[in-house]
């Protein structure tokens, strides 16, 4: 059975750094989450609180409920696959696999090479335990490895085994810490498939933590990004690819990555980008950033009284469409890049060119804190934008 995982208020510190701060994250039954967020926010330290390896400062893990805060690791009936899988290299895969069985199943003295044979049960036991093994590699495909030792296996090979080892126990609930990060990238997207197929074979409730944005977009039913210690934002993954909550979110989800425009609002909602006027409006005065996604920004001939000019700087072909990068002609400066498909009018930008920027699609405003204000697009595609001057008279 699946188990539903709760983080109370989780925080923790390592001497005087906070490294967790009140984490509070709800995890459904056979559901698959994603952990995400850069390198150092916590995201293992939070996995390792999970599994009872490490004791959380203040707050409560629940799973189906039950506090488990005293639990030592095994009685919480919970998975670990970490990234450098940690088999034994002097055991054979099937013993890698089996020994956790062994270890919960065979007494110390039934475990003995010699004296455990005097045991009526062992060989009973045995016999399950083998078949336990064989049922688990057959449903990762592993059955012809299992007489190899690790040195004998590849990467990919490797992590199937230890994901062999962490299922076969049947747990209820699987934590993974970024276990595909020591693969090539073809192996890569080739088991995240697999892990995605595992999971919805298994109906156990996956955490995952990773720093790969696309393997949490692709594979996750929900995703919490981690900044600093704290929740950021949980939702969906087109929650935050559409709604990011924070500008750390947005920096983080989607690729190619997100614009940023240094803008101001005056008193009556309009963005200005210097003395530019954007077709974007937000809910009050004051300084904040802009965030465009490439998809939505579009280029086209440079036109009297365009908001904003770019020169191509660089074309990037990446098969059905193109980024282009500009450097933006205003006196913030500025890179920008759009993504154009083979279809656009401008479909084949040159290098050195000037051409005009307009938005198509929904810009993102962010505070001085890094906060998502409410915005809104008023003007979609190309036409004349009023010049700060011009909106004045
Ligand atoms: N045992 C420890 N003692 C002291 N500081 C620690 C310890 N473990 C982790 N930290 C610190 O806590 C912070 C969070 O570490 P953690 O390993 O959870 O980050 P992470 O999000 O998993 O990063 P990465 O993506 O690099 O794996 C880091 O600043 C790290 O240096
Ligand atoms: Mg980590």
């Amino acid at each position: 059975m699946p188990a539903s995982l709760k983080l109370d208020r989780i925080s923790k510190s390592f001497g005087t750094t906070k490294v967790l701060d009140e984490v509070d994250v709800e995890i459904r039954a056979g559901e698959f989450v994603s952990i995400v967020g850069a390198s150092g926010c916590g995201k293992s330290t939070l996995l390792r609180i999970i599994a009872g390896l490490e004791t959380q400062g203040a707050g409560h893990v629940r799973l189906d409920e039950v506090v488990v805060d005293a639990m030592a690791p095994r009685e919480r009936n919970v998975a670990v696959v970490f990234q450098n899988y940690a088999l034994y290299p002097h055991m054979t895969a099937f013993e890698n696999i089996a020994t956790p069985l062994a270890t919960s199943r065979l007494s110390l003295y039934e475990r003995l090479p010699v004296l455990g044979r005097l045991s009526r049960r062992r060989a009973k036991i045995r016999a399950g335990i083998a078949a336990d093994v064989a049922a688990v590699a057959a449903q990762l495909r592993i059955e012809a490895l299992l007489d190899r030792k690790p040195g004998q296996l590849s990467g990919g090979q490797r992590q199937r085994v230890a994901l062999a080892r962490a299922l076969v126990r049947r747990p209820s609930l699987f934590l993974m810490d970024e276990p595909l990060s020591n693969l090539d990238a073809q192996l890569r997207v080739h088991m995240r498939e697999e892990i995605t197929e595992l999971h919805s074979r298994l109906g156990a409730t996956f955490v995952y933590v990773t720093h790969d944005q696309v393997e949490a977009m692709t594979m996750s039913d929900r995703i919490v990004m981690m900044d600093k210690g704290r929740v950021a934002q949980i939702g969906s993954p087109s929650d935050l690819y559409d709604r990011p909550a924070t500008i750390a979110v947005a920096r983080f989800i989607g690729s190619p990555a997100m614009n940023f425009l240094p803008a101001a609002a005056d008193s009556s909602g309009a963005l200005f980008h210097a003395d530019r006027r954007l077709p974007v409006d937000t809910d009050r005065a004051g300084p904040v950033v802009v965030g465009l996604r490439p998809e939505n920004v579009a280029i086209g001939p440079v036109y009297e009284g365009a908001a904003l000019v770019g020169r191509i700087r660089r074309v990037e072909h990446h098969g059905h469409d193109r980024l282009v990068h500009l450097d933006l002609q205003s006196p913030l400066g500025g890179m920008l890049s759009a993504r154009v498909s083979a279809t656009d009018a401008l479909s084949d930008p040159a290098e050195g060119c000037f051409v005009a920027v307009d938005f198509t699609g929904p810009a993102h405003v962010f505070d001085g804190d890094g906060l998502r204000r409410t915005s809104k697009v008023v003007r979609l595609g190309f036409g004349r934008i009023d010049t700060a001057a011009e909106a004045a008279e």
